[in-house]
């Protein structure tokens, strides 16, 4: 039988238990969406040929891609006309060539040395914001008060956006990311791109040696193309780390073995996030959005030019194939080859940032909030199971007072 797609996670912890059924019978499923049948990539061997990019597409102007399948409403011109404005510069949506003359600028800005000047700042935001929660608390509410604000701030940071401007930047990406309303979160989207227009035109007026003056003074992108790249950069860099941070805490506290382990260990951070990374797997399919361009043989499976292809990244990064006893958190087993940030020309442009800020987040929230601890039953937490990023909308939590 055709499984209908998207199919919902009904726990925190794991993918939708229809996953390890599909993987189990083939690398490749065929799957029902609305408007049409797509290929799901259930296993790691042939998630990662598919997202390496060869004969495949992930532009959502190739004809077949998998988006179109959702709805079949043809688009009004006035929609068409916003969406094409959105789209330039957002490389993301992108196949190479093009892709590449817009990653190549940003490749130099998140390196393994420029993340690492990074790491001051982000333990100063981290700081700060627990600084507020300790003086308000003992409760707070981890969503908003942490895990949305400090990916938020370091943005703001990257992107030389003035201080006095960060309340609306932060209110208007915390509408983007957290609101259920699709038309309030499109309407926050065109008010900050709005708000990067300024600031990319303010910034061009007198380029400085940061991430936008170093855009502008290459000269290889006119402004549009930097406002896109950077929308693209806040959006990809903020829903993301944003679910990943409370969530990971969830997942911490409820191994507390492995949390004592860390707490005497700082050390095995960078391995505990690549576990969550890959336990979590929170963007599953919806990055992983691709057409086949030329007929292909994939897992034994004929895909023919043209055919829709999901690459289900929660499936893969729980194959046993890949990981030994997948469905077990384990900070121990060195998951680094996961595919939570993708694989191949559209890996993940910020992981370095993102691992930094991860790192940050879990570590100090632990060490200077020993006694973190849920506020509510885990059963009352609003799990969003139904959005195409997985997370939680709140995540209330209490500690002792000391
Ligand atoms: C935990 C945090 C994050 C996760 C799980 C994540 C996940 C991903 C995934 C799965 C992709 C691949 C999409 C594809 O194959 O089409 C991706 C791409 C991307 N990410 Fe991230 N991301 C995170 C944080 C960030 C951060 C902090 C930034 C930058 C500030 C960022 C910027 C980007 C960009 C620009 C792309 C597009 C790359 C390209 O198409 O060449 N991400 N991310």
């Amino acid at each position: 039988m055709t499984p209908s797609f998207p199919v919902p996670r009904t726990c925190p912890y794991a993918p939708p238990p229809e996953y390890e059924r599909m993987r189990e019978e083939a690398p490749l499923v065929r799957a029902s969406l609305p408007h049409g049948d797509v290929w799901l990539v259930t296993r790691y061997a042939e998630a990662r040929q598919v997202l390496n990019g060869q004969g495949i597409s992930t532009s959502p102007a190739t004809p077949g891609h998998p988006n179109n399948a959702f709805t079949a409403e043809e688009p009004t011109q006035e929609q068409r006309e916003v969406m094409e404005r959105f789209r330039v510069g957002q490389f993301i949506d992108m196949d190479p060539p093009e892709h590449g003359r817009y990653r190549r600028l940003l490749i130099p800005e998140f390196t393994v040395r420029r993340v690492k000047e990074m790491r001051p700042g982000i333990q100063r935001t981290a700081d700060l914001l627990i600084d507020d929660m300790l003086a308000k608390g003992p409760d707070a509410e981890l969503v908003a008060d942490f895990g949305l604000a400090l990916p938020s701030l370091v943005i703001c940071q990257l992107l030389g956006v003035p201080y006095a401007d960060h309340e609306f930047f932060q209110s208007r990406t915390r509408t983007m990311v957290s609101s259920d309303d699709p038309q309030a979160s499109f309407a926050a989207i065109i008010e900050i791109k709005n708000y990067l227009a300024d600031l990319v035109a303010e910034a061009a007026r007198q380029p400085k040696d940061d991430l936008l003056g170093r855009l502008i003074t290459a000269g290889e992108v006119n402004h549009d193309e930097i406002v896109g790249m950077i929308s693209l950069l806040l959006i990809a860099g903020h829903e993301t780390t944003a679910n990943m941070i409370p969530l990971g805490v969830l997942t911490l506290l409820r191994h507390p073995g492995q949390l004592a382990r860390l707490r005497e260990d700082p050390g095995l951070w960078p391995m505990a996030v690549e576990e969550l990374l890959r336990y979590l797997s929170i963007v599953d399919w919806v990055a992983f959005d691709r057409v086949a361009v030329e007929d292909q043989e994939i897992g034994g499976q004929l895909v023919r030019k043209g055919e829709g292809i999901f690459v289900l990244g929660a499936s893969a990064n729980r194959d046993e194939r890949a990981f030994e006893r997948p469905d077990d958190f384990d900070i121990d087993r060195g998951a680094r080859h996961h595919v939570a940030f993708g694989y191949g020309v559209h890996q993940c442009l910020g992981q370095n940032l993102a691992r930094a800020e991860l790192e940050i987040a879990y570590r100090t929230l632990f060490e200077r909030i020993p006694s973190l601890r849920l506020a509510v039953n885990e059963e009352e937490v609003p799990f969003k199971y139904c959005q195409v990023i997985f997370g939680a909308n709140a995540m209330p939590v209490t500690w002792r007072h000391s």
